[in-house]
This record gives C-alpha cells, structure tokens and sequence, in this order.
C-alpha cells in the first residue's frame, strides 16, 4: 500500500483531506481549519464512509473548540456541545459520526478539572488517537477475515469500504491488502455501487493502485457474476449494525444479500466495532439518509431523465441479519445468533 492516497491527515493543526468528490481524475487534498467547514466536507462526502467520517468529526469538534474561551469549564462545554450537535447533523446513518462525538464529548467530562487549555490539548490528542486506532482495528478485521478466504478466491464487494472510507487498508478490503502482501492472487469484483459510483471511482482506483486484480461491474451485473460462478465470497462494509444483526449499508447491499443467499454464496460484513450500535434494536430503528434527486438523474452535469421527474434517493439499506454468514470485528467472528454473540464481544472485551 505504499503508494496509498491518504484519506485524512492532521496537519499544522488544520485538518487535510483528499477530496474523494473528484476521484479518480483529480487528486485535490483541502484545508479544513473550522467546525462548519468540515460539517459541510462531511454532508457534501468530501469525505465519506463511516470510520473516515468518525474520525473527521472527532477532528472537527477540536476545530470547533480550539479558539474557544478559557474562562472556564461551563462555557467551554458550551461551545463543545454546540459544536458536537452541529457536526451530528451532518449525515444521519454511519454510527460512527456519533461514537466519536461521544468519545470526545466523554473526554472532556472526565477531565473537566483541568484547566480550559489543557483540556483542548487533551481532546486534539484524542482525536488523534481515535484516528490511530482505526488503521490498527482494520488491520485486525483483515486478518479475522482472511481466516475465511483461502488463495485464488472470486471476492465480490459494494460501495467503498476501503482504505478511501478509513485510515488505512479499509474494513471489506483489508483481506485484500493483506492476502496481496502474503502473495495471494483474489479476483475482485467491484459494483460500480450507483448513484454516487463509490465502486468504480473509488474501490477500484484504490485496488488497481495497489496492484490488486479487480474488475468493475454495473450494479445490475452482480447476478449474472455469482451465476457464473465467479463469485466465493461477497464482503461489505457497513454504516451502522443494530443490536439485531441487522446491517445498514450503501443501498444496493441488501440485493446482493439476497443473490448471495440463493447463489448459497458466503455474505461477510466487515465492521469496526464502533460501527455496532446497542442502542438501536434493530434495522428498523437506523436512520437512513435521502439524498438530493439530482444524484440519481444528473450525472456528470447532464440530465439522464425530465429535471421534474419523481426520484427516490435512499442512500442506504437494512440487510436482514438472517442473510449474513458472518459480521467480522477486531475483536473476533461474530456468527448467529447476533443478538447474543455481539453482546458477548462487547462484554468480553469492554
Ligand atoms: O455514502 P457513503 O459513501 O458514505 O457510504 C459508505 C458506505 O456505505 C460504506 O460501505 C460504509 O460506510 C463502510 S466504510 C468502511
């Protein structure tokens, strides 16, 4: 992964990102020194994906206090909370946005007795951490994961949920990365993962960077691939998983859970373990975005259908836990029954 694009970066104490709206023809890294600017790198997917937007808030809610006054503790948790609510309403589904609000949030509670300044220092460092351990539970979901994979295997996934939508190696693609520096050979298969084109523009332009063998498809082709035998495994990434089991992801997920269901084809879900949500009982409860019409009918600046046409614009969908083999962690395998066993990996570990 050496040359890998480098989805954030804290630097001279503003916040770099790479502007994943203009990939794969332009390489654009942007500035980013306020709490406002960065909702709105969030909102217009600038930056996307939901470790990579969890961590971006955690650094956006440090934007937001760096300059507040240090008078005292009150009115320092004034701004905080004033800044933490603007920054959650940016996107509503990826979890993660609100599980490092939280984080920093609860930080700054903790260690309310130091002075205003210190504290400041305190949260930057902790959005750095959160920032830090993203690469290294990637890291471990890729190894968890490749216990399940074996050299030579077709892998088909949905949407980005690689090194572009994290720190490093991805969540669905750290297997990837991982089986190509023990010189195993996968055949990836992208979904070009329409209206936004997160499989083509992104997931493909990282692996074909890193040398990996990948192959883009339209959404509608993913049936005739498992048909063909060409698909082992389907991995995906996810924004939120409930208590359930249920996953919520880039819409199209659930259709290709249900091809792999009747291709009798295995169903990964890769997911950070600030992805899991214990709070929302079930697929039902997640939020799901709805973006702009014109995503689904404009494409590249040219109307592909009447500017006044109905459009529906889900951005993501609920995959019954019923049709997923496995929800893959840092902390271990999580299989049936989910409601039990993703209890017990935070329990065991938390
Ligand atoms: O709308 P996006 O591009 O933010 O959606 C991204 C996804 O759905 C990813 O699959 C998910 O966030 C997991 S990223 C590791």
């Amino acid at each position: 992964m050496s040359d890998q694009l480098l989805t954030i970066e804290w630097k001279n104490n503003k916040l770099v990102l790479l502007d994943q709206t203009v990939l794969p023809n332009e390489i654009i890294y942007k500035e980013y020194d306020s709490a406002e600017s960065v909702w709105e790198a969030i909102r217009t997917m600038v930056v996307r994906g939901a470790p990579a937007i969890g961590v971006t808030a955690a650094y956006g809610l440090y934007l937001g206090i760096k300059d507040a006054p240090e008078s005292s503790f009150e009115d320092f948790r004034k701004t905080l909370k004033e800044k933490s609510e603007l920054l959650a309403t940016s996107r509503p589904t990826a979890v993660n946005l609100f599980w490092a609000l939280e984080r920093m949030e609860n930080i700054a509670e903790t260690n309310k007795g130091l002075p205003v300044a210190a504290l400041k220092e305190t949260l930057l460092k902790e959005a750095k951490a959160i920032h830090k351990e993203d690469e290294e539970i990637n890291r471990k979901i890729g190894e968890n994961l490749l216990s399940l994979l074996e050299d030579g295997m077709g892998i088909l996934t949905h949407c980005n949920a690689g090194s572009l939508a994290t720190t490093k190696y991805g969540t669905a693609t750290a297997p990837i990365y991982l089986a190509k520096e023990r010189g195993w050979n996968f055949k990836v298969y992208s979904d070009e993962t329409r209206p936004r084109l997160q499989g083509s523009t992104l997931t493909a332009l990282e692996l074909q960077k890193a040398g990996i063998d990948v192959t883009i498809i339209t959404d509608s082709m993913a049936g005739v691939v498992m048909s063909q035998n060409k698909i082992d495994a389907i991995i995906v990434g996810a924004d939120r998983v409930a208590a359930n089991g249920d996953v919520a992801n880039k819409v199209g997920t659930l259709g290709v859970s249900i091809l792999a269901k009747y291709y009798n084809i295995p169903f990964y879900v890769a997911v950070p373990t600030p992805t899991i949500d214990l709070k929302t009982k079930s697929g039902k409860d997640i939020p799901i975005e709805e973006r702009d019409p014109e995503e689904v009918i404009n494409l590249f600046g040219k109307w592909t259908a009447l500017k006044d046409s109905k459009v529906y614009n889900p951005a993501f969908d609920i995959t019954p836990a019923e049709n997923i083999t496995a929800i893959v962690t840092e902390k271990g395998i999580v299989r049936a029954p989910y409601r039990e066993n993703l209890l017990k990996i935070f329990n065991d570990f938390y």
